[in-house]
């Protein structure tokens, strides 16, 4: 089947890997495949005749309204959507290791890039989605990138307040949208996904006490992941899986 992609965070470690993994796969299909990837700071350099590039912020609701404008300009429907941006430190500020260093600015940053903007692309997008062309019975998706520590029930070792805190709001965001996108779309599946511990620069500060062997390349990451949404079905809508497809309690 002829599939149409949008991966937004083309150019981050577990996002230019998906870009990768997923023209690797089509290669010698003989289906067409269209790949939307957004950048933001990062210039891409993957080039494919099959893949549109488009400038994306996802802290900036009008950003967003664009590239999905420019999308509909080129495709009416859109099959696969994954985010795959997430923020957990900045050149100024690192995950909060006590409450002490909380702080306004750095906390309503990883709300609004890790939690709110799940949402507005949602809303921006609901309308390519709700045309995709499902002839062979799978969902359309929306799948996002969020993260084991965004678990409620799974939290033991506190710290990272913002990140925590923003993660477990996307996952009330997507479980929400499940709900609503449940009654007004026919056959989409919304996702939250756990990607293992996987070597991109949002982990490279913290990677020293990951065990061996539990440290996975993105292309690794990107793989396994790919593999679980194409065996998602509708009736697993609003779910949180690791990169093995086994559930996270919320
Ligand atoms: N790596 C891990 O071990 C791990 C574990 C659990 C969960 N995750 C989650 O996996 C996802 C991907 O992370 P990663 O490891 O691939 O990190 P990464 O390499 O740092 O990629 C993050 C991406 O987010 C983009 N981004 C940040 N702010 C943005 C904004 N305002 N607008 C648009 N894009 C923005 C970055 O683009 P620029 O650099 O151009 O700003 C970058 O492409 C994140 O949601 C992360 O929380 C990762």
């Amino acid at each position: 089947m002829n599939k149409t992609y949008l991966i937004i965070g083309g150019t981050g470690g577990i996002g230019q890997a998906m870009v990768e993994q997923i023209i690797e796969t089509n290669k010698n299909s003989n289906h067409s495949v269209l790949i939307f990837a957004t950048f933001h700071r990062t210039v891409p350099n993957i080039k494919a005749d099959n893949v549109h590039w488009l400038q994306m912020d996802v802290g900036d609701e009008e950003s967003i309204a664009q590239a999905v404008d420019t999308i509909r300009q080129h495709s009416i429907h859109l099959d696969w959507v994954i985010n795959c941006v997430g923020l957990l430190h900045t050149d100024t500020s690192q995950p909060e290791k006590a409450l002490r260093q909380v702080e306004t600015e750095f906390f309503l940053q990883n709300m609004q890039i890790n939690a709110l903007a799940g949402l507005l692309i949602a809303k921006h997008i609901k309308p390519l989605l709700s045309k995709a062309e499902r002839s062979d019975g799978t969902p359309a998706i929306y799948a996002t990138i969020s993260a084991r520590v965004g678990s409620i029930s799974d939290n033991e070792l506190g710290g990272w307040y913002s990140y925590r805190m923003s993660k477990a709001a996307l996952n009330m965001g997507m479980k929400n949208l499940s709900i609503e996108w449940g009654r007004s779309l026919k056959n989409v599946c919304i996702v939250v996904m756990q990607p293992g511990t996987v070597n991109t620069q949002l982990s490279a500060p913290f990677q020293g006490n990951v065990a061996e062997g539990h440290l996975f390349s993105p292309a690794y990451s990107a793989e396994c992941l790919l593999d679980v949404l194409s065996g998602v079905t509708a009736a697993q809508s609003g779910s949180f899986v690791d990169w093995s497809g086994a559930s996270i309690p919320w």
